[in-house]
C-alpha cells in the first residue's frame, strides 16, 4: 500500500487533500507537523499516522520519512529555502524519488501586466524566498511537481486551468483552496502525472488588475 507524508498537515490545503485521499485512495498518510493540537486527532483513521516534528529539521524529517513513498508538501514562512533543502536531503537519504511543493504565482516573474506589478508590490521578499526554495527543489534529481497557485479563495469550488512551465505568462488572479486539493489528490492517484513540471493553477475568467476582493 502506497504512504504518502504531508509535510505541514495542518496547512488549510493539506486539511482539504487528506479528507479527499481517504475517500478516493487506499492510501496510508503520514502527517508532518509542528503543532498536533491544531489537528482534529478525533477524526483519525486507522491510515493516518501522526509524527511531531520542523520541516527545517533534518534528523527529524529524516526519520518521519522512513517508508514513505510520495511526499506532498505545504509548507510556508520565511525558512521556506532551508525547509526546501531539508525536504530534498530527507527523501534522498530515504530514496524517495516524487515530491509535489506548493509555492506562490510570481517567483518567476511570469505574472504580466498590472496585476503583475501589483502582486510584486504586494508579495515583495516572499517572492524572493519562495523562489529560492523553488530553486532547490529544480535543481534536485528528484520528481517534483512545483505547484504555483493564484491568490487563494475558501470557495466552495474546483474550478480551476493549468499554466504549464515557469516561463508562461499566468493566467488569473484567483483560485480556490479545494481546486488545489483536487489538483494534488490526482497527482497522488497518478504519481506519473505533471512529473519535473512547473504548474500555475487559477480559475478561468479571473483575470483582473489584482483579486477581485481587493
Ligand atoms: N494566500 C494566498 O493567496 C497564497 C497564494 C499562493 C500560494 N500561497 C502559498 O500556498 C501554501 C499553502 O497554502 P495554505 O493556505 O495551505 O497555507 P497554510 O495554511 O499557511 O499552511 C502552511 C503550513 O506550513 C506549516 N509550516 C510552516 N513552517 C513549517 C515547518 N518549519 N515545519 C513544518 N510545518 C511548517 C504551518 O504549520 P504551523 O505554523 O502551524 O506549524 C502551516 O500549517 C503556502 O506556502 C502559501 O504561502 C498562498
Amino acid at each position: 500500500m502506497t504512504k504518502i507524508a504531508i509535510l505541514g498537515a495542518a496547512g488549510q490545503i493539506a486539511q482539504l487533500v487528506e479528507p479527499m485521499l481517504l475517500k478516493n485512495t487506499d492510501a496510508k498518510m503520514m502527517l508532518y507537523l509542528r503543532h498536533p493540537n491544531k489537528l482534529n486527532q478525533n477524526k483519525l483513521t486507522d491510515r493516518e499516522e501522526v509524527i511531531k516534528g520542523d520541516a527545517s529539521n533534518f534528523n527529524e524529517l529524516k526519520a518521519a520519512l522512513k517508508d514513505v513513498d510520495l511526499v506532498y508538501a505545504n509548507l510556508a514562512g520565511s525558512n521556506i529555502e532551508e525547509q526546501a533543502e531539508t525536504v530534498v536531503k530527507a527523501m534522498d537519504a530515504n530514496h524517495i524519488k516524487r515530491l509535489i511543493w506548493i509555492s506562490s504565482l510570481g517567483i518567476y516573474d511570469e505574472v504580466p501586466g498590472k496585476f503583475g506589478e501589483w502582486n510584486r508590490n504586494i508579495l515583495g521578499s516572499y517572492l524572493t524566498t519562495y523562489r529560492a526554495a523553488a530553486d532547490k527543489i529544480t535543481a534536485s534529481d528528484l520528481d517534483y511537481t512545483i505547484i504555483r497557485p493564484a491568490w487563494l479563495t475558501n470557495k466552495n469550488e474546483i474550478n480551476y486551468e493549468k499554466t504549464i512551465g515557469a516561463n508562461t505568462p499566468f493566467k488569473g488572479t484567483e483560485v480556490s483552496r479545494l481546486s488545489v486539493a483536487d489538483y494534488v489528490t490526482k497527482l497522488i492517484e497518478n504519481p506519473e502525472k505533471d512529473v519535473k513540471a512547473n504548474i500555475g493553477l487559477d480559475k478561468e475568467g479571473t483575470d483582473g488588475n489584482k483579486p477581485a476582493w481587493y
